[in-house]
């Protein structure tokens, strides 16, 4: 068993990572907070393998538990589905003091988090991630929302979950194109701040390889995550290192209609291209991109993608564009992230290049 801290003043929460943690949810929890009900949000896939021990350990404090379970998958992470919570919440009788717990991946941990940000102005709620890129990623930070039709993630707010608790054994579950998706993100986090960590991943050479060493990985990139978070909570300087490979991985999901590439496979091909253009502008050592592609390779995420269509289009239309200059996140070693900010046009111009 691991733990960690998010020192954030009076929002400071732990993280508790290790094998069969979920049993242990109870006594985790009866130290963080003391509800009268407890309402647990998931999806149905993740219901029906994990939420029996969640379950059976809740029920051990006496307290009345309900479940709400949506259908997996982006579209359950709606407005919609948070009328459906308040629905509930309100004929389970939840008040300020009581309790909401996420149990699932990105999707049920960023709805949940919207739910319990915007219930009664604010319920305690506590992040149960079940894929690795919600433990690795989107558990730690306290971004929630949903997504609208003008576009995913538009709507939500920052609210910090009162406490993570990460069991291991959870991913053992998970097919190896989800697991790869999170592989995605853990490997960023060798690219931008540990290159210790890029050494160990590119040593474990693939799933079976990581299992051996996975309390190691996840601690180490929620630790990453806790520094950068404590140091730019609201996202406004330091925490864009974390968009390493998204800008142009936003390029290809959208070229593709969010449909052919998953977000984890076009951030794996988005960290090529970010590592190519670095070293085409003199910022990223040479040599550099060809091991990003060796260790994307190693863990079978793709390492080329075809982008066609409007791409310019997108990346001029990117949410990191202030006026007409756009900031992307480089490599100025392996390891080390830098905020390099340059006339979009110019990004363009470059990206033709490299495309
Ligand atoms: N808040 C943040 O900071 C942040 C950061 C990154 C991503 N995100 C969001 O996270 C979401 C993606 O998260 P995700 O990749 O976890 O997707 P997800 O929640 O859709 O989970 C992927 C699939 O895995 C299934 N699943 C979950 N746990 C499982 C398990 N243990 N065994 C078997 N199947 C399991 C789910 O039912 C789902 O079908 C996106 O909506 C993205 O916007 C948020
Ligand atoms: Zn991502």
């Amino acid at each position: 068993m691991k733990q960690l801290q998010v020192a954030l003043g009076k929002r400071s929460y732990d993280i508790i990572i290790g094998q069969g943690i979920l049993s242990d949810a109870a006594t985790y929890i009866a130290q963080i907070a003391k509800p009268r009900r407890i309402m647990i949000v998931t999806d149905d896939t993740v219901k029906a393998l994990h939420l029996s021990k969640l379950q059976a350990s809740l029920e051990t404090t006496g307290l009345p538990i309900k479940v709400v379970s949506f259908t997996p998958g982006e579209g359950s992470k709606s407005l919609k589905s948070v009328e459906t919570l308040y629905a509930e919440a309100f004929d389970f009788g939840m008040t300020r003091t009581d309790l909401v717990v996420a149990l699932g991946g990105g999707v049920v941990g960023d709805l949940t988090g919207f739910f319990a940000a915007t219930l009664l102005r604010g319920v305690p709620f506590v992040q149960i991630p079940t894929t690795l890129l919600s433990q690795v990623d989107s558990s730690v930070g306290g971004k929630t929302g949903v997504n609208v039709p003008a576009g995913k993630n538009l709507v939500g707010s920052f609210y910090q979950p009162k406490l993570v608790l990460i069991d291991t054994d959870t991913l053992k579950t998970l097919s190896d194109s989800i697991f790869a998706d999170g592989m995605a993100e853990v490997i960023k986090y060798g690219c931008i701040v540990n290159s210790e960590l890029f050494i160990a991943l590119a040593k474990a050479g693939g799933r079976a390889g990581v299992e051996a060493i996975l309390e190691d990985v996840i601690y180490t990139c929620c630790d990453a995550k806790r520094q950068v978070v404590e140091e730019d909570e609201l996202d406004t300087g330091r925490r864009m290192i974390l968009n390493f490979g998204h800008t142009l991985g936003h390029v290809i999901e959208k070229a593709y209609n969010f449909k052919d590439y998953t977000h984890g496979q076009a951030v794996a091909y988005g960290m090529i291209l970010a590592a190519r253009l670095g070293e085409a502008l003199g910022i990223t050592p040479k040599g550099v991109t060809e091991k990003i592609s060796d260790i994307i390779q190693q863990y079978h995420l793709p390492t080329e993608i075809q982008i066609t269509g409007d791409w310019q289009k997108t990346i001029l239309l990117d949410k990191k564009m202030q006026g007409k200059k756009l900031s992307c996140v480089l490599l100025s070693e392996l390891g080390t992230a830098v905020v390099h900010t340059m006339e979009a046009e110019q990004f363009v111009s470059e990206a033709e290049k490299i495309l």
